[in-house]
């Protein structure tokens, strides 16, 4: 086998997952644990993970899921509403309970109601974020009815993001799941303390892949895919070997039955075949010698946390995803579902 067809590299790490809870927790997490060591688990369970107790008891929930003999480290974060305790933030950070803090607007998404209403309330605890050097995740959407749901990545940068960064510079920020040229920019015209997570499906699809020929609810997730020109941005952005770039998967499983709905969820369960659908864009754009800073050195930098030891590796071998997995005992379907990817992880 030629080097152009087998890569090894660090063992990654997901910057950005939801691994959900209970019985869907068990089912889905094996998937993630497969491939990464570590992962920043979202906080949006209900209800949410808003203080150090709770997210304590939810790591060891998780803890107890991972299949024996598998290395894996949940990372946890907090959810910040309005009247988030800036102590038992800081002291789960001192205490490395969080790793992050997690901004959604609220409701910008799933179990999002919590969220933040307001973004100058949170500003004396950005303030104290910063001081204490504690990471600051964002779903960068604004939520206000009468902007269009393609416009609202762009509008929360000019509206809360510019701001916030220009109010606390050196709090560090992670945009995550960016869709947008306009969020490829923002990053590249910022310092080093604003860096972005990219999806596997913001790489694949854009915003036709969901909607001609029919309507793909498996396709949907929260922020949604935008047009071409967006998608080749993020194409380009993640494969440039720019650190402030990195790997999150934003997998969000649920169950077939709530996607296919006439009011479906958002969110796409990638965590199955994440590294290889990474793997897949890596080597189109010819960039396979960037996969290792993307998905395994780039984060940890930004984060201040050392190289996994351990590697992985992939080879140009064809693998199938199953049209549908189960989880919960109910029927799960995967991104990429019925689709062949051209890599395989071997080990
Ligand atoms: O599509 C999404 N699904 N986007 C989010 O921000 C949340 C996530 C979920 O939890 O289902
Ligand atoms: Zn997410």
């Amino acid at each position: 086998m030629s080097a152009a067809d087998s890569i090894t590299i660090a063992r990654p790490d997901d910057w950005h997952v939801h691994l959900r809870d209970g019985a869907m927790l068990r089912d889905v997490l094996p998937w993630t644990a497969r491939q990464f060591a570590r992962a920043i688990v979202m906080p949006n369970l209900s209800p949410p993970v808003t203080d150090m107790a709770s997210a304590a008891a939810y790591r060891e929930r998780i803890i107890a899921a991972i299949p024996p003999g598998i290395d894996f480290t949940p990372l946890m974060t907090c959810y910040l509403t309005d009247d988030t305790d800036p102590d038992d933030l800081a002291r789960g950070a001192a205490e490395g309970v969080f790793t992050a803090a997690k901004l959604y607007p609220a409701n910008a998404t799933t179990n999002s109601a919590r969220g933040v209403s307001d973004m100058r309330r949170i500003y004396p605890l950005l303030g104290r974020m910063e001081a204490e050097g504690i990471v600051l995740c964002v779903h960068g959407e604004v939520t206000d009815a009468q902007v269009d749901v393609f416009d609202r990545e762009a509008e929360f940068i000019e509206c809360h993001l510019r701001p916030i960064t220009h109010n606390f510079p050196r709090l560090k920020v992670v945009f995550e799941h960016i869709t947008t040229q306009e969020a490829v920019n923002f990053v590249l015209e910022s310092g080093g303390n604003l860096a972005a997570t990219i999806t596997p499906q913001h790489l694949h699809l854009n915003r036709n892949a969901m909607l001609v020929g029919g309507i793909r609810p498996h396709a949907y997730c929260l922020p949604v895919a935008k047009r071409e020109a967006h998608r080749l941005a993020l194409r380009k952005a993640a494969t440039s070997g720019d650190p402030r770039f990195f790997l999150g998967t934003d997998s969000a499983p649920h169950l077939r039955a709530a996607k296919e709905s006439a009011c479906g969820c958002a969110g796409i369960f990638n965590a199955p075949f994440a590294i290889e659908s990474y793997c897949t864009v890596f080597d189109e754009e010819r960039a396979l010698d960037r996969l290792e800073g993307f998905a395994s050195l780039h984060g940890p930098a930004f984060y201040g946390l050392p190289v996994n030891r351990a590697t992985i590796t992939l080879e140009r071998r064809e693998v199938e995803v199953p049209a549908m997995l189960s989880a919960a005992g109910e029927g799960i379907v995967p991104f990429h579902a019925g689709e062949t990817l051209g890599w395989r992880l071997v080990s």
